[in-house]
C-alpha cells in the first residue's frame, strides 16, 4: 500500500504540479492527436519534468517518468494502483473481460488461471506448431523472392502472429497468412480499432448514442464470443477422446479448460472464454510490431544484421528454421538486439494506472481515482543510464552484468513490472526468436530506396506507419 512508496508525506498538492496551458472545459484535449498520444505526453515531459499534470476534457491526469517511481508504482498493484477505470470499461464493453482488465481478488483469481496456462512447459508443447507456422512464413517469403515479388513484410508479420496467437489461444489454424479476409480476423481488427479510439476519446459518447462503427464493433464482439464458445466445446470433445491432453495441454485453451474443470477451481467458462480472447488482443499486435521495429533497425544497421546472421547460422546449422526448443536459449546476440529495439521502440511506450484511494506519489498528494500515466519509454532514454540513447546498439546489453543496483535493465519496462508484468513474455520472446532467426538465416534485410519516413502510430500498441524493408534471399543461406 502507500507505505511502500519511498515518500509517504506529501510536500505538494496535485494542483501544484506543472501543467501545459489548456482552454476551458476541453483542457488540453484538443492539443492531443490520439494517434500521437505518446509523443505529445513525452514532449510535455521534456518541457515540464518527470511529474506533471494535464487535463483531458473533464479528467485530470498525472504523468510520471522517473524509473524508480514507476517501478514502485507498478509493484504496488493491485492494492494502491489499478488499471484505469476507463480501460476496464472500454474492454468490458467490447467483450474482452479477462485478466488484463480485472482488478483486486478477481484479478488474482484470473492471473492464476493465466499463469498456469502460460508456463514454459505449455510453450514447449506448442513449439512444433510454432515451428510449422514459421516454416509457412519462410515458404511464402521464399516463393515471393524466387518470383521477384516484393513482400509486404508488415502485413505478413501481423498475419503470422495472429495465426500463432489464435492457434495457441483457441486451438484453431485460421491461416490468415495465406488467406485474406478470414471473418475472425476482420472482427478482431474491428474491435482493436474501436478499443484504441475509445481509450483516447475525450468523451464516452457511445454510452449515449452509437455510430455505425460502434454498432459494427458490438456485432463483431458477439461473433468472436460465439466462435470462442464453439472452440471451447471442441477442446472439451478432444479432451474426452484423448484424456492425456489434460495433463499435457498443447495450447492455452486446453490448459484453461483443464484448470477450469478441476474440482473447486473457482473458474467458469466465462473466465476461459474472456481470457482466450484477452490473449489474442494482448499477444498479437504487441509481438508483430516488436518484430517489425527490429527488422527496421536491422535494415538500417547492416553490421548488426551481419552478426545476427552469424549467430543464426551457428545455431540453426543446416536447418532453415530452428528445430529445437532448447536452442531458443542460445541466442545471446538476438536477445540483446530485441532488448535494444524494445528500449527505443517499445510497443507499450506508456501504461495507464489509477489511484484506488488518496495516495502520495513522489511527494505529491494525489486524489482518489486519478489516472496516472507512467512513461515507460522515457525511462530508457536517459543518457546517464544509456549513453547516446537514440543509437541502436545491441552491444550495450552484452558483457559483464553490472551490480543489481546499477543495472540499467532495471529502469526498463518493455513488459511492464511488478505483479501484473506481462505473462506472455516468454512466449513473445520465443515467437520473436523463431521469426527473426529464420529471417537472419535465409534473407538479407534491405532498406527500400528513398524509404518513406516511418512514424510511430499509437493504435493501442505503438505501430510503425510503414516498414520500408525488403528481403533478399541469402546465397547459401540454407
Ligand atoms: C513483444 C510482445 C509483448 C509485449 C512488449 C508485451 C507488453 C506488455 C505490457 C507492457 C503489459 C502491461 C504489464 C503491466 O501492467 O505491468 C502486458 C500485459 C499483458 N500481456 Fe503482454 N506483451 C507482449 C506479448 C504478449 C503475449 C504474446 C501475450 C499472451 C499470449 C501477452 C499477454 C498479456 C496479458 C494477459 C497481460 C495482462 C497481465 C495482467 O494484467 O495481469 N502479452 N504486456
Amino acid at each position: 500500500m502507500g507505505a511502500m512508496l519511498p515518500e509517504t508525506t506529501a510536500t505538494r498538492s496535485f494542483d501544484d504540479l506543472p501543467a501545459p496551458r489548456g482552454i476551458p472545459w476541453f483542457g488540453n484535449a484538443l492539443q492531443i492527436d490520439s494517434l500521437q498520444f505518446h509523443v505529445t505526453l513525452e514532449n510535455w515531459a521534456r518541457q515540464f519534468g518527470s511529474m506533471y499534470r494535464f487535463q483531458g476534457g473533464p479528467r485530470k491526469l498525472m504523468v510520471v517518468s522517473d524509473p524508480t517511481l514507476i517501478g514502485t508504482m507498478l509493484r504496488d498493484r493491485p492494492d494502491a494502483f489499478r488499471r484505469t477505470v476507463r480501460s476496464e470499461r472500454v474492454l468490458k464493453e467490447l467483450g474482452t473481460t479477462g485478466v488484463f482488465s480485472a482488478e483486486g481478488d478477481e484479478w488474482r483469481r484470473q492471473r492464476k488461471l493465466v499463469m498456469r496456462a502460460l508456463t514454459p512447459e505449455v510453450i514447449r508443447n506448442f513449439f512444433p506448431t510454432l515451428k510449422l507456422l514459421t516454416e509457412r512464413l519462410l515458404t511464402r517469403w521464399q516463393a515471393a523472392s524466387a518470383a521477384g515479388r516484393k513482400v509486404n513484410v508488415l502485413r505478413d508479420l501481423k498475419a503470422w502472429t495472429l495465426d500463432v496467437t489464435i492457434w495457441l489461444a483457441m486451438g484453431q489454424d485460421i491461416n490468415t497468412l495465406e488467406h485474406d479476409a478470414n471473418p475472425l480476423q476482420r472482427d478482431i481488427e474491428t474491435i482493436f480499432n474501436r478499443v484504441a479510439r475509445r481509450l483516447t476519446a475525450p468523451i464516452s459518447y457511445w454510452r449515449y448514442f452509437k455510430l455505425p462503427a460502434d454498432r459494427e464493433a458490438d456485432a463483431a464482439s458477439a461473433r468472436i464470443k460465439e466462435a470462442a464458445t464453439e472452440f471451447v466445446a471442441q477442446v472439451r470433445a478432444r479432451m474426452e477422446a484423448n484424456p492425456a491432453l489434460r495433463a499435457k495441454p498443447t495450447n492455452l485453451l486446453e490448459a484453461f479448460v483443464a484448470a477450469r474443470d478441476e474440482a473447486d477451481s473457482g473458474f467458469t467458462d466465462t473466465h476461459v472464454i474472456g481470457n482466450a480472447i484477452t490473449m489474442v488482443f494482448a499477444g498479437e499486435d504487441t509481438t508483430s510490431n516488436t518484430i517489425a521495429w527490429l527488422l527496421d533497425f536491422l535494415a538500417r544497421n547492416p553490421s548488426v544484421a551481419g552478426k545476427l546472421a552469424e549467430e543464426s547460422d551457428a545455431i540453426l546449422g543446416a536447418n532453415p528454421v530452428l528445430n529445437e526448443f532448447a536452442s531458443l536459449e542460445r541466442f545471446t546476440y538476438l536477445d540483446a538486439a530485441v532488448n535494444e529495439a524494445m528500449r527505443i521502440k517499445p510497443v507499450a511506450p506508456f501504461l495507464g494506472l489509477e489511484t484506488n484511494k488518496e495516495q502520495v506519489v513522489g511527494g505529491v498528494l494525489v486524489p482518489p481515482r486519478t489516472p496516472i500515466i507512467v512513461m515507460l519509454r522515457l525511462a530508457g532514454m536517459n543518457p546517464a543510464d544509456f549513453p547516446e540513447p537514440g543509437e541502436f546498439r545491441p552491444e550495450r546489453w552484452l558483457g559483464a552484468k553490472p551490480p543489481v543496483n546499477d543495472d540499467p535493465a532495471r529502469k526498463l519496462f518493455p513488459f511492464g513490472g511488478g505483479p501484473r508484468f506481462c505473462p506472455g513474455r516468454y512466449l513473445a520472446m520465443a515467437e520473436i526468436k523463431m521469426a527473426v532467426s529464420m529471417v537472419a538465416k535465409n534473407f538479407r534485410v534491405g532498406l527500400d530506396k528513398n524509404p518513406a519516413e516511418v512514424r510511430e502510430l499509437f493504435t493501442f500498441t505503438m505501430t510503425p506507419s510503414s516498414l520500408p524493408v525488403h528481403l533478399v534471399a541469402r546465397q547459401g543461406g540454407q
